[in-house]
């Protein structure tokens, strides 16, 4: 499903000129799996997903999504394969537009270019009845601008969005980290049932360690831009959250540091 070959990532710019980001990052996804992703602070957990996604290219390595390898295709040709939804619940959503012409976007991403601006009759319906599905009454909302919802309204509206265009790798940057927990705990449940629903593999990078061990098949942890554990259930669900950090010091000789760590919750 995803296939990540030996990659490379070096940024020129900034403090600590030649770390490398990315470090002989392989990584193989079957269809369904899905990964949380956990790791210190600057480990390289968003630059994965940004590499993946196209944000930045490599230098090195092959990324290959169900069977097609895009390692140098742009980002935009990217889109029709992958969906994201980011931390910060303004990034996934256009504020001023909105609910409907903020999910007609979403809809033609990857589609070849239409000459329609506006939102198409027959599209409607089809944004209205996913849009009852999240049980938020937003189906009643479609013409108020975004910035009128809820930061946790808003990820659900994101989480929506990113897998409109039936995309096969959803991915996930610490999109409940912004919200209260039980907004986050419901925005977790939609995430678990959108990636059944539509069979997805799915990445998602979170600091909470209990999340990370009680979502999904597998857990990965980087460090300084290398993933040191891989762990898949069932091994991984007897796992506790001191065995996780034993397991990281036991592989680093250091302990995990990550200034916004969630060990309870
Ligand atoms: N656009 C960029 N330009 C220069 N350096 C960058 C850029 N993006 C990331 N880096 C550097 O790459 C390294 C990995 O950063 P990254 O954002 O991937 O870490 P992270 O694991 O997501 O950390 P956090 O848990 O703090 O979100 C860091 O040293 C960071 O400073
Ligand atoms: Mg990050």
């Amino acid at each position: 499903m995803l296939e990540l070959r030996s990659l490379y990532k070096k940024f020129q710019s900034g403090i600590g000129n030649g770390r490398l980001a990315l470090k002989d990052v392989s990584l193989n996804l079957r269809p369904c799996d899905f990964v949380t992703v956990i790791g210190s602070n600057g480990a390289g957990k968003s630059t994965l997903l940004n590499v993946i996604s196209g944000v930045f290219p490599v230098d090195d390595g092959q990324i290959i999504i169900d069977g097609q390898d895009v390692t140098n295709l742009p980002e935009y040709k990217r889109a029709s394969v992958l969906g994201r939804v980011f931390q910060d619940p303004m990034q996934g959503t256009a504020g001023s537009m909105s609910i409907e012409e903020n999910m007609a976007m979403a809809f033609k991403r990857g589609k070849p270019r239409s000459l329609s601006r506006g939102v198409l009759a027959k599209d409607r319906g089809y944004f209205k009845e996913k849009l009852s599905s999240l049980g938020l009454g937003l189906e009643d909302r479609l013409k108020e601008p975004v910035k009128l919802l809820s930061g946790g309204q808003r990820q659900a509206l994101a989480l929506l969005m990113a897998t409109l265009s039936s995309p096969k790798l959803l991915l996930l940057d610490e999109h409940t980290a912004a919200l209260d927990p039980r907004t986050a705990q419901e925005i977790q449940d939609l995430t678990n049932d959108i990636a059944k629903q539509h069979n997805l593999s799915v990445i998602m990078v979170t600091h909470n360690l209990r999340l990370a061990l009680a979502v999904g098949t597998r857990t990965i942890m980087m460090h300084e831009g290398e993933i040191i554990l891989d762990m898949r259930d069932p091994e991984r669900s007897k796992m506790t959250i001191s065995d996780l950090l034993r397991r990281f010091q036991d592989a680093k000789g250091e302990m995990l540091s990550d200034d916004r760590i969630l060990l309870e919750a």
